[in-house]
């Protein structure tokens, strides 16, 4: 099943591999995922592959500068015919959630999704609703230096399990897609794969993947040195040493294997910690990012046997 669906979305994306694992990882963890890139790079069809494969309630969000709170989580309309208010459920009431160019929108509509991501329930006029299981946020975003755009806060970013980019295609798979999308966009002939029982179910099985004492202790000193380094505002927060755990069993996981192994754990480390690190201002100013913070970190701590 796994295959299958590894197979549609390489049939949409050519040449990008490692970022649809990575996909696979976040979906396996059961974690919410940030695609971050510049235009054109194949985000959003990503996003929309990975959800028709899977045979799950699906809801597309455009965030615009206009765009409102309730237009994500829903509100209370009045109902003529039985003379009361009665709640409509927004799009976030879905199971895979494709919140398109997330920073378009407002700080007070991005937070609509806040409780959502983190609780998975949402609260309106004083009532809290579950969300429906399994349920999954996949943004997408271009980086933020370009034009009308509001950064996610820190807040915001943290309950993102992993952020991942995409990149240009190489000469040979921009061909490939070439020749793909000669009259029909491939996107449109994928069929589904997997239901969301049988997501559970895998989900499931990835918190069974073994850690050892050792590589616990790993992940717990990863995240205490992205705290103690003096050029960051903000460290990896204890959500992140357990997104990085999880992260690394849906990687062995997917590798076939039943227990982590450290070089999973250095594999997941920059997609899941990278985005929650906040440089101060001065670092920021020479460059320095969260990417680089968790690579220097990865080479000079200590890899359990
Ligand atoms: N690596 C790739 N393989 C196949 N098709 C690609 C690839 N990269 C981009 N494309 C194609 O480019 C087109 C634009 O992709 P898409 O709309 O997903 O980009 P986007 O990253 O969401 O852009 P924006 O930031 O403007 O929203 C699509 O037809 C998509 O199939
Ligand atoms: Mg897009």
């Amino acid at each position: 099943m796994l295959a299958r669906l590894r197979e549609n979305l390489s049939t949409v994306i050519r040449g990008k591999e490692e970022a649809i694992n990575q996909l696979l990882v976040a979906l396996l963890a059961d974690g919410h995922v940030l695609i971050e890139d510049v235009p054109g790079t194949g985000k959003t069809t990503l996003a929309k592959a990975l959800a028709v494969s899977l045979a799950a309630r699906f809801s597309r969000i455009q965030f615009t500068p206009d765009l409102l709170p309730t237009d994500i989580v829903g509100g209370m309309i009045y109902s003529a015919a039985n003379g009361s208010f009665t709640f409509r459920p927004g799009p976030i009431f879905a199971h895979i959630v494709l919140a398109d160019e997330i920073n378009r929108a407002s700080p007070r509509t991005q937070s609509a999704l806040l409780e959502a991501m983190g609780e998975r329930q949402v609260t309106t006029e004083g009532e809290t609703r579950p969300m429906s299981l399994p349920f999954l946020v996949l943004a997408t975003q271009n980086p933020v230096e370009y034009n009308g755009t509001y950064p996610l806060p820190e807040a915001q970013l943290d309950r993102f399990c992993l952020r991942l980019s995409l990149g240009y295609p190489d000469h040979a798979h921009e061909l490939q897609m070439l020749n793909d999308q000669t009259s029909v966009r491939p996107l449109d002939a994928l069929q589904p794969v997997m239901d969301t029982d049988a997501l559970a179910q895998v989900q499931r099985a990835v918190r069974e993947v073994g850690v050892e004492a050792s590589v616990l202790d790993y992940i717990v000193r990863l995240v205490a040195r992205t705290r103690q380094d003096a050029r960051l505002r903000l460290g990896a927060s204890p959500r992140g040493s357990l997104d990085l755990r999880r992260c690394a069993q849906a990687a062995a996981f997917l590798a076939g294997r039943d227990a982590v192994r450290p070089d999973d754990v250095q594999n997941q480390a920059v997609p899941v910690l990278a985005h929650r690190l906040m440089a101060d201002v001065k670092a920021r100013h020479s460059g320095l990012t969260g990417e680089a913070v968790v690579r220097e970190v990865l080479r000079t701590e200590p890899v359990p046997a």
